[in-house]
């Protein structure tokens, strides 16, 4: 594992997947894991965290420069230029990091994948997709907190693919190495933020050490 001594590590030494390493990101992932921190704090944590790693997955974003007339003079400025952006979250958990990209890419449309993982098989089922329309000039970001075996992220990212989606990037909180290698081998064209890269995973492919189901904690549910 490489690290550039900034914010970011590139893992295994390949330029698609990038492990964040700001010590923000790391505080607050720490806070998720918690198992006393409540329903609400972890919404705020999961969308605050959202926003740091979307601050680093952005900074490919293309610019132009524009005429601007300050107070002072006329200047070229820089604005965001290029592709319009699409946010697509994995149902549910993924919604709980859609806020905070939003703060960041107000005008993005965005998409929903539904996918639940059988308890027994640990295999993911569709049950919903809508994505903008048409997808393949769009930027994609497919969001999930959680990277476990990686079969839901490899196969929301094959719809969105069949859909036409080519540029896409996948941003995760936390990541198994199962899951990363999994992804990065099928998926890798896609580019990848990890906030932590975890452990393993368990025999009932939960990540650990985790943070548990992160639907359930950022619903409250169960
Ligand atoms: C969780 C998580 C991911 C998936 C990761 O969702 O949010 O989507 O599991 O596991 P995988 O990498 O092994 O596929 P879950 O299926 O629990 O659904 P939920 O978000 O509705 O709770
Ligand atoms: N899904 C979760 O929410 N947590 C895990 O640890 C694995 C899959």
């Amino acid at each position: 594992m490489l690290s550039n001594g900034k914010e970011v590590i590139m893992y295994n030494g390949n330029e698609n997947i990038t492990i964040c390493d700001h010590p923000l990101i790391k505080h607050k992932i720490t806070m998720l894991r918690m198992k006393t921190t409540g329903t609400n704090e972890f919404r705020a944590l999961v969308e605050e965290i959202a926003v740091l790693m979307g601050y680093e997955a952005l900074r490919g974003l293309e610019i132009e420069e524009i005429d601007v007339e300050t107070p002072i003079e006329r200047a070229k400025c820089p604005v965001i230029a290029g592709k319009k952006q699409a946010i697509v979250p994995i149902l549910r958990a993924g919604l709980g990091m859609v806020g905070g990209l939003l703060t960041l890419m107000p005008a993005a449309k965005v998409g929903h994948i539904g996918m639940y993982r059988d308890e027994v098989t640990h295999e993911p089922h569709e049950y919903y997709c809508k994505l903008p329309n048409p997808i393949d000039q769009r930027k994609i970001f497919v969001v999930d907190p959680m990277l476990a075996t990686g079969g839901s992220a490899v196969d929301a990212i094959n719809l969105i693919k069949e859909k036409g989606g080519k540029d896409i990037t996948f941003m995760c909180l936390i990541a198994a190495p199962e899951g990363l290698k999994r992804l990065s081998e099928e998926h890798p064209d896609v580019k990848i933020f990890v906030g932590n890269l975890d452990r393993e995973l368990n025999e009932n492919a939960y990540i650990c050490p985790g943070l548990g189901d992160a639907g359930d904690r950022i619903f409250g549910t169960k």
